[in-house]
Order: structure tokens, then sequence, then C-alpha cells
């Protein structure tokens, strides 16, 4: 897999949805930066079936998502793209300096630890190679896997323990406990990437309220019914009628060769 470049133009579009490059000195008790991002078909397919790894993204815009991963201190992924698509999490942004991207700690959602990681992993190799980081994985298993704990360890990773008195009353991580447990990391930003669960789940009431920014990759393709599709739950009644979930707002559309970029920020 060799670099990507990026162009200066394109990136000066985003810099309003990022993260800032330096923050002063945020308190402890501050939530990171959250900015959620991925790729859709035309008919909001995230991929064409259920754990099937679907490649959406043209060349610039996948360029684009590695420009996002050097300027976010962490990337989350539920287990499930894991599983499904081994990705690497990594940035393959070249620098202007040859001193090599900084790359984002992957955090992964897994609340079974049952990410069957190994030396193989795709992450595991880039980070034994100095091209990524070794993931931190929240979990509520109070014991994973020893083999695996050791494997995390030997490259900087770890399990991180939510106690299961901290789930929500579906029995989910809340994602409040989750964004904490990243800044207590001292990660100041997060981007977010999916999969199908972890995105409707966040574009959800309430939880769409700690989301700050929204880059949404829309790819000139259908992909058909019966792929894991990026929706929200419905709002709730009022007055009876049904409402919509929720609303970009400081919208920007960039174009990035044949994909559309859409940027904005949640306004209810
Ligand atoms: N187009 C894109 O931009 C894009 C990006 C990423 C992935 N994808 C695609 O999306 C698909 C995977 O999506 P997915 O919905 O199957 O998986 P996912 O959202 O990546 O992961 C879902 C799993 O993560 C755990 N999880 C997530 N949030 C949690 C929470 N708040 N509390 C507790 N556990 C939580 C749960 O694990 P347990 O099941 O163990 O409880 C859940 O089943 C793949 O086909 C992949 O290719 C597409």
């Amino acid at each position: 897999m060799g670099t990507l470049h990026f162009a200066e133009g394109d990136a000066q579009k985003l810099q309003q949805y990022l993260p800032a490059s330096s923050t002063p000195d945020p308190s402890p008790q501050s939530r990171p930066w959250v900015t959620l991002t991925y790729a859709t078909s035309l008919d909001a397919s995230l991929a064409v079936a259920p754990g099937v790894r679907t490649a959406l993204s043209g060349p610039r815009s996948q360029a684009m998502t590695h420009y996002l991963r050097s300027r976010h201190a962490a990337i989350c992924v539920g287990v499930g793209t894991v599983e499904a698509d081994g990705p690497g999490l990594n940035c393959r942004l070249a620098t202007k300096t040859g001193s090599g991207p900084r790359h984002p700690r992957p955090v992964i959602i897994d609340p079974r630890a049952r990410w069957a990681l190994s030396e193989e992993s795709k992450v595991i190799r880039l980070a034994r190679a100095g091209q990524g980081l070794a993931p931190f994985v929240i979990t509520t298993q109070m014991t994973p896997r020893r083999e695996r704990v050791e494997l995390l360890q030997r490259y900087g990773g770890k399990y991180i323990f939510v106690p299961l008195d901290e789930l929500d009353t579906d029995g989910r991580i809340p994602w409040t406990v989750i964004l904490q447990e990243i800044r207590n990391e001292g990660l100041l930003s997060v981007m977010i990437e999916g999969g199908g669960q972890v995105i409707n789940s966040l574009l959800s009431v309430p939880n769409n309220e700690l989301v700050d920014s929204v880059v949404l990759t829309i790819a000139p393709k259908w992909l058909g019914q019966g792929g894991v599709v990026a929706s929200p739950v419905r709002a709730a009644h009022e007055g009876g009628c049904l409402t919509e979930v929720a609303r970009l707002k400081d919208v920007e559309w960039i174009p990035l060769g044949e994909d559309i970029v859409l940027c904005g920020n949640i306004g209810r």
C-alpha cells in the first residue's frame, strides 16, 4: 500500500469541521472532539451485505480519509468492522518532511472481547512495522484471553475495562462512557468510522449531541437492498407527527473526483 496525497486546497475546505491542531489546556472532564465519518452509496448503504467489505470511495476521498486520520488523536470502530474488514486504521498520508505521518490511536469497541486478534491481524502487523499504533480495545470482559492481552501489550495496545454497572438499559456501553475512556487516555479527538451499528447509534437521539462534525463521502453507485444501511433510530413523535432525527448545519459539499463529500455540524 503506497502513500497518499491530499491536495492542500481540499484540506483547507475541511478545516472548520476538524478539531483544532492544538488545544490550550482542556480539562480532564471535557469530552474529546468527535468527527463522524463514513462512506455510503446513493442508497445510503455502507456495505453490500452485513460483514462484507465493500469499496465505495474513489482515490481522492480515500486520501481525504487518511488526511482526517492525520488530524485526529484516535480512530474508533466497532468490532463488527474489525471482523468484516480487517482494517489497518493507520495513516498513509505523504508528509512534506518525509518524517512519516502521525498515526491515530485505534480504539475498538468490543464488549465481549470477541475479536480474534493475532500477530497476523493487519492493525497489529502495522504496529509491529512502525506504520501504525496498536489498538486500545474497550470491553466489558474483566479477563480477556491472556494471549490477546499480552499481544496488545507487546505493541503498546491494551484492553480498557468498562464495568457492567456502567452499561445502559439495552446492555450497551453508553457513548458518554466510551468518549470518557478515550479522553482518560489523553486522546483529545476521535474520528468514528463505522460500521453500521456504531454510526446508527451515534446518529440517534440523544447520542447525536455528542457529535461535533460529520464528514460523509457519497459514492455515485447504488448497492441495492439488503445492505448495511446508515439510518438512525426514528425520532419520537412530537404532537403526533413523525419528526426528523437530526440535520446538518453549516453544510459544505466538496466534490472529490467522482464522489461528493458532505460536511456539516449536527443541529437538532
Ligand atoms: N462504508 C463505510 O464507511 C464503512 C465503515 C466501516 C464499516 N463498514 C461496514 O460496516 C459493516 C460492519 O458494521 P456492523 O454494524 O456489523 O459492525 P460495527 O458497527 O462495526 O460493530 C458493531 C459491534 O460493535 C460492538 N459495539 C458497537 N457499539 C457498541 C456499544 N455502544 N456498546 C457495546 N457494544 C458496541 C457490538 O459488539 P457485540 O456484537 O460483540 O456486542 C456490535 O455488535 C461491515 O460490512 C463494514 O464493511 C462500512
